[in-house]
């Protein structure tokens, strides 16, 4: 039986088991996928489990997804140009870490059908995902990338990786076309997110990564505005089916079941 892992701190929130659980049950897969949630010191024994076989492959979310690259054989081109891994794998006795978080976002923003190109972003938030957003964006063709953050030398760290970031200072309100919610703030249902978006035309895009709850006061208040919103559900279901077609060699169906499956 192989075994699959999800690995974070906190972790007990995570629905990727569930949503992996049931494809593998759909494609007649001998394999288990759990959750569990570790310290920094237990990654270097993680990842001689996955050297040994004893498990065969994990997701890794916040806050490993950088930590976790010191101890991997080799990285994918493009969790080394985000340095954020999410999928780790076994290829030719090497531990491969991969970051199927990019083709996740690029994969939900198409699904919309909404066009990046030429569009003017603005990150809110500068947590272990946003660095993949931002090279999805860049692959979209995105003209411009603003991105703010409550601690400001993390997004500055951003910009070490992408020249062209340009960071705004926590609190101001640049113009955009979209504006992207990338902390945590939202994940309880009453936080709020300081920042007045009715002095901005609506007719936007909101995008929210948090997908639970549903509707973060961010996406609502954005609604009433007269703005499009969308969560981050399908960014969750896309870097789970790349991750899956990695390690079982199988795209697996994204069916209807499925949101009923993250919506118990
Ligand atoms: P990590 O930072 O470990 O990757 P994350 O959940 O991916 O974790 O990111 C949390 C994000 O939410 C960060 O951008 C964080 O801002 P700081 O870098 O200043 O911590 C942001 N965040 C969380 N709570 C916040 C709050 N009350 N006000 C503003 N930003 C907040």
């Amino acid at each position: 039986m192989k075994k699959y892992l999800v690995i974070g701190n906190p972790i007990g929130h995570s629905l990727s088991p569930k949503l992996h659980n049931y494809w593998i049950k759909k494609n007649n897969i001998e394999a288990v996928y759990d959750k569990q949630e570790l310290k920094n010191h237990d990654l270097k024994d993680l990842i001689i489990k996955i050297r040994n076989k004893e498990i065969n492959g994990i997701n890794v979310t916040v806050p490993f997804k950088n930590e976790i690259i010191s101890y991997l054989d080799k990285l994918s081109h493009e969790a080394d140009l985000t340095k954020s891994v999410n999928t780790v794998y076994l290829e030719d006795d090497k531990v491969i870490g991969h970051n199927t978080d990019i083709e996740g976002f690029e994969l939900a923003i198409k699904n919309i059908n909404y066009d990046i190109s030429e569009k003017q972003i603005f990150i809110v938030g500068a947590g272990g995902v946003v660095s993949s957003i931002i090279l999805a964006l860049k692959k979209m063709k995105a003209s411009k990338i603003l991105l703010s953050n409550r601690t400001k030398n993390k997004a500055e760290n951003l910009k070490k990786i992408f020249r062209d970031l340009e960071i705004i200072d926590w609190g101001k309100l640049p113009d955009f076309d979209v504006v992207i919610n990338a902390t945590s703030i939202g994940l309880d249902k009453n936080d709020e997110l300081n920042i007045d978006f009715s002095k901005i035309k609506n007719g936007r895009l909101f995008y929210d990564v948090i997908y639970n709850p549903k509707q973060t006061n961010f996406i609502k208040n954005a609604k009433k505005l007269g703005n499009k919103t969308e969560n981050g559900k399908k960014m969750f279901i896309y870097q789970a089916a790349a991750a899956f077609k990695i390690w079982h060699g199988i795209k697996p169906e994204i069916d209807d079941k499925i949101n009923d499956l993250l919506d118990e």
